[in-house]
């Protein structure tokens, strides 16, 4: 198991607290405590489950954000309080004034303000799916919808495609969605994709783009969509410090857009962030040799385990993310619920991808109960599936 990350608490261990009050933990006394009853003291089956289900980072915060996060804790009460210039270095880092950046509890919320900013009654945001559904689901809560369209057969965002669509129905768009590197996909849209989509639709349709994913990408031919900011286009880049800085229960994403945009999306912003994830976020900035730690260690991961199930006979999507795709060749559904017998969660339905399961990148020891139980599941390869 890897242990350049181990579990920490803000508050420390019961036993540490036992400790500091002159106690030991109750076996070290004698006291013969019996093991509790079934129904007394669960043990909670969360920290048993190898959760490979929602691309998150299995390290956590590093200890520099955690001592961060630990020293900010005095500002509890406070209203005011000093911040570590957050926003500054957010802007900074890259390369762009503070008026283009809005922070919100989690990028999901970035999405979710800009559908209500962008997409007017009956409003239409052109997409593909699959890809990560919030703005979708967010166009149908202000009686907007989604155009979607389908993947290429190389599982690629047919580029072309949404510059058509997105022409044919220029009075109904109010917003074009890209994720990049794609969610369930792993598949990254090539830098001059995004430069021909953002030359041949109407200049004034915003495109978000999101990068949630962005730092495990190694493909040459992905570029940040932030220049095109830069060059005062309609653009709106979301990032998230829940994926490689390991803060998604914390809650901490944002913006990055021109001024105008940003200004659209504050009426619909409510302040949603503390003070811990603002140190938190200004010192993942600053750590960068935890950052490349995380990314190198979870792409080796990923392609030690895509490997494996290749050489079994799988197709496995090539990912430049936390996660990938694998053909099952039968319904993904049952094989997770197979996976959920062994204390492994892996990803959800991703219609029309029914027969492709989404497997997220957790650590060495879970990729390994993650192969463990792959290996009872599909005893014989890709042949147990029946397919082919
Ligand atoms: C593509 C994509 N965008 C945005 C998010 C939202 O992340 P968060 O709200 O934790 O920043 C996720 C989370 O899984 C995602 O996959």
């Amino acid at each position: 198991m890897n242990t350049r990350f181990s579990r920490r608490h803000f508050m420390g261990s019961a036993a540490a607290a036992l400790g500091a009050l002159g106690l030991r933990p109750a076996t070290a006394l004698g006291a013969g405590i019996r093991p509790p009853p079934p129904g007394i003291a669960p043990r909670d089956p969360y920290d048993d489950l190898a959760k490979l289900s929602s691309n998150e980072n299995p390290y956590g915060p590093s200890d520099k954000m955690m001592a961060s996060m630990n020293a900010a804790w005095k500002y509890s009460n406070r209203y005011g309080y000093p911040d570590g210039d957050v926003l500054e270095k957010i802007a900074e880092h890259h390369g762009v004034d503070t008026r283009n950046i809005i922070m919100h509890a989690g990028s999901g919320e970035t999405l979710k303000v800009a559908a209500l900013a962008f997409l007017r009654h009956e409003e239409k945001v052109v997409g593909v799916e699959p890809t990560f559904l919030t703005v979708y689901r967010a166009a149908s809560g202000v009686d907007a919808d989604a155009i979607t369209r389908p993947l290429l057969s190389d599982h690629t965002q047919d580029i072309d495609d949404l510059i058509q669509v997105t022409k044919r129905n220029y009075r109904d768009v109010g917003m074009v969605y890209v994720c990049n590197p794609n969610n369930p996909t792993g598949v990254v849209v090539p830098d001059a994709d995004i430069r021909r989509l953002l030359d041949n639709i109407p200049e004034d349709i915003p495109v978000l783009i999101d990068e949630a994913y962005h730092h495990f990408v190694k493909d040459p031919r992905y570029a940040t969509a932030v220049p095109y900011i830069k060059e005062g286009r309609k653009v709106l880049v979301t990032r998230t410090f829940s994926k490689i800085y390991g803060m998604a229960g914390l809650r901490l994403g944002y913006g990055i857009a021109p001024p105008e945009m940003i200004d659209e999306m504050r009426t619909y912003t409510t302040g949603t962030i503390n003070a811990l994830v603002k140190w938190g976020g200004v010192a993942a900035l600053e750590d960068n040799e935890s950052e490349a730690w995380v990314r190198d260690t979870t792409i080796a991961l990923r392609d030690a385990t895509a490997n494996e199930l290749r050489n079994q006979g799988f197709e496995v999507i090539p990912s430049e993310t936390n996660f990938f795709m694998v053909h099952t060749g039968r319904p993904a559904s049952e094989v997770r619920a197979e996976f959920r017998k062994h204390d492994v969660a892996v990803g959800r339905d991703f219609p029309p991808m029914l027969d492709y399961l989404r497997v997220s990148i957790g650590t060495e020891e879970e990729m390994k109960r993650f192969l463990t139980a792959w290996n009872q599941i599909f005893p014989d390869g890709m042949t147990t599936t029946g397919a082919r």
